[in-house]
């Protein structure tokens, strides 16, 4: 029997709900064929695919990042922008692909205001000059009367697009790269990029280009750029064939997460910064198959990673990590939302969603506005990592976190604390794991849901011909008082909805 101890008076910080933000990259299908394609039986009359905008929009995330990525280290935006049929096609470095430009700036922000979305830039800090970048800035947010502003009404737009999130560059460190710079190096580029932007607008927010939040780049780059930007993004990638492995090893994100938050605490104090400093994790998901080539053969457009179960649990595990570290993560971007490492998968005429899709949106649906500590104790799980298990995107092995809880729970409440929202990762490939759920402060009262992903099978995928062969299933049940107790299945993700009243105990 497990147990969960949760006392909704205990809150480590306020969910910013910008963690469940999303990227789009001009990348294989995940724009054309994906986002858009104006062949597309759904598509609308600006190009856009409706069942794949339907679709994301469920997940509803706050913003969405564009247009890479390691595309944008090649990527001139003057290219994507005035008449369609004048614009260039270009070879992309990046990924070895064209890049036809038929969706640029204008259509993007577009699509995001059309959608409802907060567009989060990421500049060109490869083959891209900082003049480049302020001209972005003002193509964008400046009023009318200057000259790249001018340009943007000429090309049919009069009021400023207002876009406040904009990064420093995309994984800078990378001999894969384009423009690829040092630390210091970075560093030095960056404040003139930063300073050119920001006086173009002192409105907006700048994220500077971090690694993994584990390497001496984060501490350098920090330490560099604290007094010029918001926000420090870091990108993580896990998986595995192993099972243990591939469920586990999300947290490189909580150690990630723990020493962002001592560098960020350090930085602050020792340069005496007034403003607040979030960790963007602006690039996140399992991603190890095409990269292995374990999935797909060389003929199919990149990254179409295809999801199981196991999987699931890894993005809900993900999710649960940065609700926990609510305090220190301002922004967490799923890569990608369409086709490339993505919940959403596409052929012309019909999509399906993968597992990793329900857990995401039970999450974003049901997550409360203050997360709260938890404390699980129950069976646990010993990682044995091998040089076979340990996956090499895996920054750095786990196992020295051993032993893991087999349960993963993250608790969140609303602010007035009529609701109370558990998200309980049952690793356990076998077993169910019966657990009691202790309340302090609050107590159960009324009718609850219990929305459940899960399969017999950890392999379990959803394909076109098998679109719900992973799907969630809904149930209800009355709960009262301060102590419940249920059954979490073998290999599950499991979101449940409880609603409360404040007591006295
Ligand atoms: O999301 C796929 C790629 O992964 C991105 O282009 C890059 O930033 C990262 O390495």
């Amino acid at each position: 029997m497990a147990r969960i101890r949760i006392d909704a008076d205990r809150q480590v910080g306020v969910v910013d709900r910008k963690i469940f933000s999303g990227f789009v990259e001009h990348l294989g299908r995940c724009i054309y064929g994906g986002l858009y394609d104006p062949t597309d039986p759904s598509a609308d009359e600006h190009g856009f695919r409706t069942d794949v905008a339907a679709a994301i929009k469920a997940l509803d995330p706050p913003v969405l990042r564009w247009p890479g990525g390691n595309f944008v280290s090649n990527y001139q935006w003057t290219d994507g922008i005035g008449p369609r049929d004048e614009r260039p096609v270009r070879m992309e470095l990046a990924w070895h692909l064209t890049e036809s430009n038929q969706v640029g700036t204008d259509e993007f922000l577009q699509w995001c205001e059309r959608e409802h979305y907060e567009p989060y830039l990421c500049v060109n800090m490869g083959s891209g000059t900082f003049e480049q970048a302020q001209a972005w800035v003002e193509y964008c947010n400046a009023p009318a009367g200057t000259y790249w502003a001018d340009r943007r009404v000429a090309n049919g737009r009069v009021e400023p697009y207002g876009v406040k999130l904009w990064a420093l560059g995309n994984e800078m460190y990378g001999e894969y790269q384009v423009g690829a710079l040092t630390a210091e190096q970075y560093v030095a580029k960056a404040r003139a990029f930063a300073k050119v932007m920001q006086r173009t607008d002192h409105t907006i927010r700048l994220v500077s280009c971090g690694k993994d939040g584990l390497s001496e780049w984060d501490r350098i780059v920090l330490d560099g750029l604290a007094d010029l930007v918001q926000m420090h993004s870091i990108h993580v990638y896990t998986g595995s064939p192993d099972y243990w492995v591939n469920v586990l090893s999300p947290y490189q994100a909580d150690r990630a997460l723990r020493r962002m938050r001592a560098l960020i605490d350090d930085v602050t104090y020792r340069r005496s910064i007034d403003h607040e400093i979030t960790v963007a994790y602006d690039e996140w998901n399992v991603w190890y198959r095409y990269t292995e080539g374990i999935w797909e053969p060389s003929d199919q457009p990149p990254l179409e990673e295809r999801y199981d179960l196991s999987d699931a649990l890894a993005v809900a595990t993900y999710l649960n990590i940065f609700v926990r570290h609510a305090r220190t993560v301002g922004m967490a971007n799923l890569a990608q939302m369409v086709n490339v490492i993505a919940p959403i998968f596409t052929a012309p005429g019909q999509l399906f969603l993968q597992t990793i899709y329900h857990p995401i949106r039970l999450v974003s649906e049901h997550t409360q506005e203050i997360a709260l500590d938890v404390q699980v104790d129950g069976p646990t799980h010993e990682l044995v990592e091998t040089p076979e298990t340990v996956h090499w995107l895996l920054p750095a092995p786990v196992a020295d976190l051993n032993p893991f809880q087999m349960l993963d729970v993250a608790a969140t409440r609303d602010v007035e604390r009529s609701v109370l929202v558990l998200t309980v990762v049952n690793r356990d490939p076998s077993d169910s794991v019966p657990t009691t759920i202790e309340l302090r402060d609050v107590v159960a009262d009324g009718t609850g849901e219990a929305h459940t992903v899960t399969h017999r099978d950890p392999a379990a995928r959803n394909d076109f011909d098998a679109p719900d062969e992973v799907a969630p299933r809904t149930t209800s049940f009355i709960a009262r008082g301060g102590e419940l107790v249920f059954d979490f299945p073998p290999c599950s993700v499991t979101v449940l909805r409880i609603p409360t009243v404040a007591s006295r105990g």
